[in-house]
C-alpha cells in the first residue's frame, strides 16, 4: 500500500511517541470538529468504512457500537478496550499502545462518544510493563491538554480513560471474562444472554472492543468511512496489521491493505521462508486458534476474513505463524493444545475434560506410539468441544487439531509406522 494511506505511522517506534510527536503525526487533529458532530455521524462513517472487529471475530464494528444507542435507562455507558492480547503468535495492539499509545486515547474518546459512553477502561494484560507506562503517560498528556476529562476538547463531552493491568490469563481477553476481571472477580466467562450491551461492567451498558478497531476509529472519521472502505474487498474492507513469525528471514508487524495475498505479505514484508517458498511447510493465518493450511492453500489464498474462511480456517487476529519443511507439525499443534489445556478455566466439560484429552493424545502423536483409528478417534473428539462450551477458547482448542488431520493425516500415519519400527527393532535387539 502507499505510505500515503498507512494510519499507524509510528509502527516501528521511529518517531516520538509523546504528545508533541503523536500530534506532529496527525493524532488529535480536529478531534472536537468529530466530537461535535455527534454519535450518529461518528457511527455512520464508522459503518461506510465497513471496519469489522479486530479482535478476532470480525462483527461489524459500526452495528456492535450502534447497540449501545438505545434510550438511556439512567445507567452510565462504559467502553472497555481489550488490550489482553493473549493470542499466541499476534503481538499488533502492543505495537500500537508502546509506540502509538496516542492513537488509542484518542480513538478511546471518538468510540466513546459514538456510544455515549461515559468512560472507558482499558484492560491491558500484565506482561506489558512498558506498554502500560506508556499509555499511563499518554493518558496524564491528554487529561493535562484538556482532551479527555470534563469537556474533553472544549466539546462540552465529559469523557474519562483508565488503564487496568490483567494478571496474564489468556481467557481474560474473552469478552465476558475480562468485565469479571474488571469488577475483581475469577476471569471466568459468562453465559450469554444478557450481552455485555445491556448487562456489562458493573452492571452497565458496555462494549468490549480491541485496541487496533478503536486505535483507527479517528482515522476514519477524519479521512472518511469511504475512504477506508475503498482498500480491501466487499465486506473485508480497510487497512490491518498483520504479524509474520515463525521461519520467515524477518519477523515483523505490518500496515497493509485487507485481501493482500499471503504469498505477497510473507515475501514482501517477512524477507521470505527460510529456506525459500518452496521450502514452506504450512502457516497458521489467524494466531493460534485458526486451523492451519498447506502449501498448496498458501501459495494463492488471500488474507481476509471470507477467503480465509472458504479455506477452512480464519483471519483471527491476523497473527500470521509460518512453518517451514524443517518444523515438526505435529510437536507444534501439540504445543498449542499444551497451551489450550493450561489456559482453559475450567467452567464447561467439554473444554475442561476435552483440552486434557485433546494433549494426551497429542503427546503420543508427537511420538507416534499411537494407533491409526485414534486420528478418527481425536476428531471426533473435537467434534465434541466445538461449539458445545460457553466461551470460544473450546473452539479455539478444537480447530488447530482440525486442521492437522485435514491436511497432515498422512504425516501422522507415518510417524506411527515409524514407531512401530523402532519398536520391532528394539524388540529384536
Ligand atoms: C479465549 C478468548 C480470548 C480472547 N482474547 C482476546 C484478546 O486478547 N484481545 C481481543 O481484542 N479480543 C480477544 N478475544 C475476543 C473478544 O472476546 C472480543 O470478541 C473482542 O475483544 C471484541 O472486539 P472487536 O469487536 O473490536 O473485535 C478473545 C476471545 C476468546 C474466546
Ligand atoms: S470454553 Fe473453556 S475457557 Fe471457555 S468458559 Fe468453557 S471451560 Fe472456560
Amino acid at each position: 500500500m502507499k505510505d500515503e494511506d498507512r494510519m499507524f505511522l509510528n509502527l516501528f517506534g521511529r518517531h516520538d511517541w509523546r504528545l508533541k510527536g503523536s500530534m506532529a503525526l496527525g493524532n488529535w487533529y480536529k478531534t472536537k470538529e468529530i466530537l461535535l458532530k455527534g454519535p450518529e455521524w461518528i457511527l455512520k462513517e464508522i459503518s461506510a468504512s465497513g471496519l469489522r472487529g479486530r479482535g478476532g471475530a470480525g462483527f461489524p464494528t459500526g452495528m456492535k457500537w450502534g447497540f449501545m444507542n438505545k434510550p438511556s435507562d439512567g445507567r452510565p455507558k462504559y467502553l472497555v478496550v481489550n488490550a489482553d492480547e493473549g493470542e499466541p503468535g499476534t503481538c499488533k495492539d502492543r505495537e500500537i499502545m508502546r509506540h502509538d499509545p496516542h492513537m488509542l486515547v484518542e480513538g478511546c474518546l471518538v468510540a466513546g462518544r459514538a456510544m455515549g459512553a461515559r468512560a472507558a477502561y482499558i484492560y491491558i494484560r500484565g506482561e506489558f510493563y512498558n506498554e502500560a507506562s506508556n499509555l499511563q503517560i499518554a493518558i496524564n498528556e491528554a487529561y493535562k491538554a484538556g482532551f479527555i476529562g470534563n469537556n474533553a476538547c472544549g466539546s462540552g463531552y465529559d469523557f474519562d480513560v483508565y488503564v487496568h493491568r490483567g494478571a496474564g490469563a489468556y481467557i481474560c481477553g474473552e469478552e465476558t471474562a475480562l468485565i469479571e476481571s474488571l469488577e475483581g472477580k475469577q476471569g471466568k466467562p459468562r453465559l450469554k444472554p444478557p450481552f455485555p450491551a445491556d448487562v456489562g461492567v458493573f452492571g452497565c451498558p458496555t462494549t468490549v472492543a480491541n485496541v487496533e478497531t478503536v486505535a483507527v476509529a479517528p482515522g476514519i472519521c477524519r479521512r472518511g468511512g469511504e475512504w477506508f472502505a475503498s482498500f480491501g474487498r466487499e465486506r473485508n474492507r480497510g487497512n490491518k496489521l498483520f504479524n509474520i513469525s515463525g521461519q520467515v528471514n524477518n519477523p515483523t508487524t505490518v500496515e497493509e491493505e485487507m485481501s493482500i495475498p499471503l504469498k505477497e505479505l510473507i515475501e514482501r514484508h517477512a524477507g521470505g521462508v527460510i529456506g525459500g517458498w518452496d521450502n514452506l511447510l504450512c502457516v497458521i493465518p489467524g494466531g493460534s486458534s485458526t486451523p492451519i493450511i498447506p502449501r498448496s492453500v498458501c501459495d494463492d489464498v488471500l488474507m481476509d476474513f471470507d477467503a480465509l474462511i472458504q479455506a477452512q480456517t480464519g483471519l483471527g487476529t491476523a497473527a500470521i505463524i509460518v512453518m517451514n519443511k524443517q518444523s515438526d507439525v505435529i510437536r507444534c499443534i501439540a504445543r498449542l493444545i499444551d497451551f489450550y489445556k493450561h489456559e482453559s478455566c475450567g467452567q464447561c466439560t467439554p473444554c475442561r475434560e476435552g483440552c486434557g484429552w485433546m494433549k494426551k493424545v497429542m503427546d503420543r502423536f508427537v511420538t507416534g506410539d499411537a494407533e491409526e483409528r485414534e486420528i478418527d478417534m481425536l476428531y471426533e473428539l473435537t467434534k465434541q468441544i466445538e461449539g458445545h462450551t460457553i466461551c470460544a477458547l473450546g473452539d479455539g482448542a478444537a480447530w488447530p487439531v482440525q486442521g492437522l488431520i485435514r491436511h497432515f493425516r498422512p504425516v501422522i500415519v507415518e510417524r506411527m509406522k515409524q514407531f512401530e519400527q523402532s519398536q520391532a527393532r528394539t524388540a529384536k535387539m
